[in-house]
């Protein structure tokens, strides 16, 4: 019977229609739909209950609904849809242990314990962000296979841009900055077998702050939401479904490197002044470049020197 409404609703999508309509036209009480449309608002579904006169459906974009036959990318072997799971990450680390072939994606409503890079945990509120991780399988080298990350993040920041029609920066290594603010990070997890050189796997775990809510304290005006910083609301499916094929063209050009380019054009880092973490020390330089592998060419003291690992702690404005 929730089909059914959700289907009416949908016909007439942005119009007015009347419980009594439903009722009538499915046989059955007003107060029976009206309690099926309570339960799809608290499902994510949009609908405005107007006061004595019905409902208007306006979309289902908060409602993840991922499918292989979505996605329809031929690359694409599994996908598991979740509603709670620990960490997608997680997750997909044991099924790669277990021999999942790639390109295998997992994807949840929300996460328990989701994980950010170093250590730290990624706020994954239930229904308000795109909690999802991808296994790949990379035939490359060690060093081709690290440009991954760079890839992932440029893929993520072209389908945010593209699908809600803003422009967000890449702030080393992979953090996605809008205004000022993250809006989205990646935690790229593998394992390699240093013996024959091989990567076993790389499994890339992307979180997108999408719809408002609340974050503690501490993290206003680091971290915020592609709603509150557009006022608008955006498809998750159509976003995961963009960001799947970003990635899989990229990859499917990991020699060529041809993403880097991207990469360099989105940084949010190049041409500013930048506080680093580099494993515990802390150093103080003008970002110059990013290099082909994605590692940060920094000016410290009058000296270039390349940075492979660590974190932009704060960032300023040349000469600010
Ligand atoms: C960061 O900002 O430090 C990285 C955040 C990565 C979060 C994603 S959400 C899906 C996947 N599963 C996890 O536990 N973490 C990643």
């Amino acid at each position: 019977m929730k089909n059914k409404i959700l289907n009416i609703l949908k016909e007439n999508k942005d119009k007015l229609i009347s419980g009594t309509y439903i009722a009538d036209t499915l046989n059955i009480t007003r107060s029976y739909v009206s309690k099926v449309i309570k339960e799809l608002i608290e499902n994510d579904f949009i609908i405005e209950t107007i006061d004595r006169s019905g409902y208007i459906y306006r979309n289902d974009y908060r409602v993840l609904n991922i499918t292989k036959e979505y996605i329809s990318n031929t690359q694409i072997n599994n996908v598991y849809q979740l509603d709670k799971i620990d960490s997608t990450n997680k997750f997909l680390k044991d099924l790669a242990n277990k021999n999942e072939d790639e390109i295998t994606l997992v994807i949840a409503n929300y996460q328990t314990h989701g994980r950010g890079r170093l250590g730290r945990t990624f706020i994954s509120n239930k229904g308000k962000g795109i909690y999802m991780s991808i296994l790949l399988r990379p035939k490359y080298s060690i060093s081709t296979s690290q440009r991954i990350t760079s890839l992932v993040a440029t893929s993520v920041s072209n389908a945010i841009d593209k699908i809600c029609n803003v422009e967000t920066k890449i702030k080393w290594v992979n953090d996605i900055y809008l205004n000022n603010k993250k809006i989205a990070g990646i935690l790229t997890e593998g394992q390699t077998n240093f013996e024959s050189k091989k990567v076993e796997y790389i499994v890339v775990g992307i979180g997108i702050n999408l719809y408002h809510q609340d974050f503690p304290e501490e993290l206003d005006n680091i971290v915020t939401t592609l709603e509150d910083e557009t006022n608008n609301i955006y498809s998750k499916n159509e976003l995961v479904k963009e960001i799947i094929n970003q990635i899989i063209l990229y990859y499917n050009h990991l020699e060529e490197n041809i993403h880097i380019t991207e990469y360099r054009n989105k940084s949010y880092v190049i041409n500013k002044n930048v506080e680093l973490n580099i494993h515990g020390i802390i150093k103080h330089g003008k970002v110059l470049n990013i290099d082909d592998d994605g590692e940060l060419i920094v000016l410290i003291d009058n000296k270039k020197e390349t940075i492979y690992s660590g974190e932009i702690t704060k960032v300023r404005l040349y000469n600010e």
